[in-house]
């Protein structure tokens, strides 16, 4: 036998030597949830070990975060339903908390690089990214324009990165454009361009109690069976001005990561989502999976795929393992 592939991984140092991916912290963005008040913390009950903090405390686990060697963070809020109407109006008041936190979070740790989320559904009493018409239709058009008012707003408040998330067309360029007329030029645009309609985002709808009301995210959202559509998406971002495209959820899509990574020269992020999260952390507190080296396996085939940035709640999890 001339060739013996089990050469090259005799050893560890040989395994290493010819290793193809590495997974590192300075690939990652930690997702975090915003509580409104002081000094509290509520686990996500279908995530175990996510808390959704207040300010204050989400201040400090940032501090320990950036120890860990993670540098960015995505932002949501956590909207109480009496703050929720339909035009979404809070998402646009800089006395709400979500946008005084983002600015206090900012001031604290300007090293830190901050994203924030655009789409109505945190806010909308009808749990929808965008406005709902009598016929329980999504509004396209009459959405951007809220969504461009919450970006701007964000924007204000020294954030690094906005990441519309709501999949209505012609968002990137709205919010772009409203940027640069307001000094914004250099806010980036991380797009949720190939974002499908999928179970997989269960956990975070718990998280932020912003489950749609009626109906579903289908007519926005894309079908789970498509990936030619996600060249689309990703080829309309690209030309709106996105600075990164964004594949979500990211492990059953791992096709369409690799597809949008062979297909543009932008960096492509992959959200590692909360049912993604969810499935390893349920099998590992049964003791049906090693949820250690689950996790550092999952995103490692995430990154394999053409990821250069993963959004993931276990951050914070893999960076301890990586620091070790
Ligand atoms: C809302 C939004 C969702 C997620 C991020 N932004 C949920 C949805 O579209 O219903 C999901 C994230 C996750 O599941 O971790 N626009």
């Amino acid at each position: 036998m001339l060739r013996r592939p089990r050469r090259n991984r005799k050893s560890a140092a040989i395994r290493e030597m010819v290793e193809e991916t590495t997974l590192t912290t300075k690939d990652f963005i930690f997702p975090l949830f915003l509580l409104e008040g002081k000094n509290r913390k509520i686990e996500v009950e279908s995530m175990p070990g996510i808390f959704r903090l207040t300010t204050d405390l989400m201040l400090k686990e940032i501090e320990e975060c950036l120890k860990l060697g993670i540098k960015a963070f995505d932002i949501f809020p956590v909207v109480e339903e009496k703050h929720k109407d339909k035009m979404a109006t809070q998402s646009a008041n800089h006395d709400f908390f979500y946008l005084k936190a983002l600015k206090e979070i900012k001031s604290r740790f300007p090293e830190a690089c901050i994203m924030t989320d655009v789409a109505m559904d945190p806010y909308s009493s009808d749990g929808h990214d965008g406005i709902v018409d009598e016929n329980g239709y999504i509004l396209n058009d009459e959405t951007l324009d809220v969504l461009a008012d919450m970006a701007l707003a964000q924007a204000e408040t020294g954030i690094d990165i906005i990441g519309p998330s709501d999949m209505m067309d012609g968002r990137v360029e709205v919010i772009r454009d409203i940027l640069d007329d307001n000094n914004f030029e250099n806010v980036s645009i991380m797009s949720y361009s190939a974002k499908y309609a999928s179970a997989f985002y269960g956990p975070f709808r718990d998280a932020l109690d912003s489950a749609p009301k009626s109906g579903d995210k289908k007519t926005y959202q894309m079908n789970p069976a498509n990936k030619h559509e996600a060249l689309i998406e990703a080829e309309l971002d690209a030309d709106e001005g996105a600075d990164f495209l964004m594949v979500k959820p990211a492990l059953a899509y791992l096709d369409v990561i690799h597809l949008l990574k062979e297909n543009h020269e932008l960096p492509i992020a992959a959200y590692n989502v909360s049912g993604e999260y969810s499935l390893i952390k349920a099998a590992a507190q049964k003791g049906w999976l090693d949820g250690e080296r689950t996790m550092m396996e999952s995103l490692l085939s995430i990154k394999r795929a053409g990821a250069d940035v993963i959004l993931s709640y276990f951050a914070k999890e893999a960076a301890v393992i990586l620091k070790r």
